[in-house]
Order: structure tokens, then C-alpha cells, then sequence
């Protein structure tokens, strides 16, 4: 478990002067909070096992589970992982932006071992955001960094919502435009697709980039990370909802206006942005449960639907 739960982190605005401390620290072998386009990242220096380390011990994270790798551009990435064809066309075409991409390690990649969990894979992803992007770029490694949230509780998509973190700093740049983490597409060696996370890029987009089908996730084949309690509220969280129990705080979406509401108009990209602030509000409510309105599971709907599946499992609360 996290060292200290109730710490609250030094917060400073994401602007010169907090980028340089930032990359100090990370220099030095520390953990700092990055804002990007998905969700707010608990990063350190993914070549330094100490600092790797750290990371994992502040979100009290199981060891199966490895780190997401940030890197400056596909040149970067090439350092740590091997692409066909298919991959660097990917690359091309979606980054800088929330898409990973899971490929075999390059052998002598300097990543500490933990990144990648024993694995013979490695998740690289260019983030779009221009401070995680002139966090790596000034730092000149790769940056590996998970949700900064503690291990299994909402994703962080706002600097306010980063709690029980033992970590000295976050960047504080505002809310994240995207609000959901990544997409996460792993390439077999022979072509085939497998989506090992629904995310911020939708499905539908890459299947018409690939040009090929995409398994779907739950397939038998998943990230290690999703097996496990993940995305979870303090209160129960019930889905489907149109009319609220009493005592429920009721996250509504389109017609159903609920005590907020994610998308009046029904627009996904905006319900997406939203969610993980909305959650953390109806935590902090005090209300004793969480309903959510029916919402759309095409698009981003898809991510969305995960999410809130996650957080309403049963023994998920
Ligand atoms: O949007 C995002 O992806 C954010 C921001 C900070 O970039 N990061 C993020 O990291 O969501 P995290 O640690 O919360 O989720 C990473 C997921 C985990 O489910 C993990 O199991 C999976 O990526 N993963 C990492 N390396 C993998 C690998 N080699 N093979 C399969 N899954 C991998
Ligand atoms: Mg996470």
C-alpha cells in the first residue's frame, strides 16, 4: 500500500519554471506528477530502477503490472521497440496522441526491468501534451508513467484530483482534454490486432486505419493491469439509471439531466472528458450511491462503458 494515504502534493502550474524543477527531480531518480491528454501520469525515469520503483510503492501497484513508456517521437520509440510496417503506420498516423502501442522490447533497450514486468513487450506511447512532451524531451529518456492515482481507485484528470500519493510535486495544467486513458492496441508479430484497452482513441478509428480487423478486449487476451480491481469509486456505482434511488448521486447524460451532466447534447468526446471529474465529484457528494445515465457504446462510448463496468463490479466499491 501507498506509504502515506492522506498526503496532499505540492501543486505548482505546469509552466516554465515547474517543468524544469520537474525535470530536475527526475533527473535525480523522483517521481513527479505530468498532466497529458488522457490522464494526469505518476512519472519517473524508465531506464532508473530506483525511481521505477518509487512508482510503484506510491501507487501501491502489484509487480505484474507494467508502465506505460513515453517518448519523444517514433525515432525515440525505436530505441525501445521493434516495429513492422503496420506499426510505424500506426505511429504515423496517430501520434502524438493517446494511442499506445504494444510491441516486442528491443533487446538492450534501456528500460528498467520493472517497465515491462518480465515481459518480452513494451507499451510506447508519444503523448500529445505539450508538458509531458517537453518533460521527455528535456529530459532526453523515456518516462514511464501509470494513472497517478493509487492502485485500483479513479484516474486523476485534474491536478486536485491527485490524493494519497506520496510524491513532492504536480504540474498542475488544468483538466485533460481527452479524460481517459489511452488506447492500448498490442501488435502480434504476424498482423494481427488485439485491443488490449478500450481508450481515448476509438475503436472504430483504428480498425479504418489498420485496414484490418482489431480482436476486441476480453478475448481471452488482456493487459495484465486490466485483470485487475481497477477505476473503482468509494460508493457503490449502478448504471443504467433514469430515475435515482434516494440517497444517489445521479450522473446524468443527454435527456436524463441527473445532478450533473456529462453531455446535454449527447456528444461522447465531451461525456469522455468529463467522467473521471464527475466520479470524483459524486464521491465527494456525500451521497451513498452513484448512478450513471444510459449512454451510447459506440465511439467513445465503448471506453466509457469499460470504465463504468470496472467501477461497478461487484467487490469493486
Ligand atoms: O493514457 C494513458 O495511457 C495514461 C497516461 C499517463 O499516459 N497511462 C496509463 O497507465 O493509463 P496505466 O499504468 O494506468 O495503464 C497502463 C496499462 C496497464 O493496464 C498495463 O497492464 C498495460 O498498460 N501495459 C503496459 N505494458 C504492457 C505490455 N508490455 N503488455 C501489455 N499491457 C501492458
Ligand atoms: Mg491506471
Amino acid at each position: 500500500m501507498p506509504s502515506s494515504t492522506d498526503s496532499v502534493p505540492r501543486r505548482v502550474a505546469a509552466d516554465e519554471a515547474g517543468v524544469a524543477e520537474a525535470v530536475g527531480l527526475l533527473a535525480a531518480g523522483g517521481i513527479v506528477v505530468i498532466p497529458t491528454e488522457t490522464v494526469y501520469g505518476l512519472a519517473a525515469d524508465a531506464a532508473n530502477p530506483a525511481a521505477v520503483a518509487r512508482v510503484f510503492a506510491a501507487k501501491g501497484r502489484p509487480a505484474l503490472n507494467p508502465l506505460i513508456v513515453h517518448v519523444a517521437s517514433f525515432g525515440m520509440a525505436e530505441r525501445y521497440g521493434q516495429f513492422g510496417e503496420l506499426g510505424r503506420h500506426l505511429a504515423r498516423r496517430f501520434w502524438p496522441g493517446p494511442l499506445t502501442l504494444v510491441v516486442p522490447r528491443r533487446a538492450g533497450a534501456p528500460l528498467a526491468g520493472a517497465v515491462t514486468a518480465g515481459l518480452p513487450t513494451v507499451a510506447l506511447r508519444v503523448p500529445a501534451h505539450p508538458v509531458m512532451q517537453a518533460v521527455v524531451a528535456r529530459l532526453g529518456r523515456a518516462v514511464a508513467a501509470p494513472s497517478a492515482n493509487v492502485s485500483g481507485r479513479l484516474s486523476p484528470t485534474r491536478a486536485a484530483h491527485v490524493a494519497g500519493l506520496d510524491v513532492p510535486l504536480v504540474l498542475d495544467a488544468g483538466p485533460c482534454a481527452a479524460g481517459l486513458e489511452s488506447t492500448i492496441l498490442k501488435l502480434g508479430a504476424d498482423g494481427a490486432l488485439t485491443l488490449l484497452r478500450p481508450g481515448a482513441v476509438p475503436l472504430e478509428t483504428l480498425v479504418a486505419e489498420a485496414g484490418r480487423p482489431v480482436a476486441p478486449a476480453g478475448a481471452g487476451v488482456e493487459a495484465p493491469g486490466m485483470l485487475l480491481r481497477h477505476y473503482a469509486p468509494r460508493l457503490p456505482l449502478l448504471l443504467e439509471v433514469t430515475e435515482p434511488e434516494a440517497g444517489m448521486f445521479l450522473i446524468g447524460f443527454g435527456p436524463v439531466a441527473g445532478d450533473l451532466n456529462l453531455s446535454p447534447t449527447g456528444d461522447l468526446a465531451e461525456a469522455a472528458a468529463g467522467l473521471f471529474d464527475a466520479l470524483h465529484r459524486a464521491e465527494a457528494s456525500g451521497a451513498e450511491s452513484i448512478g450513471v445515465a444510459p449512454i451510447p457504446r459506440h465511439g467513445l462510448g465503448l471506453a466509457i462503458h469499460d470504465r463504468l463496468r470496472r467501477g461497478s463490479a461487484a467487490g469493486c466499491v
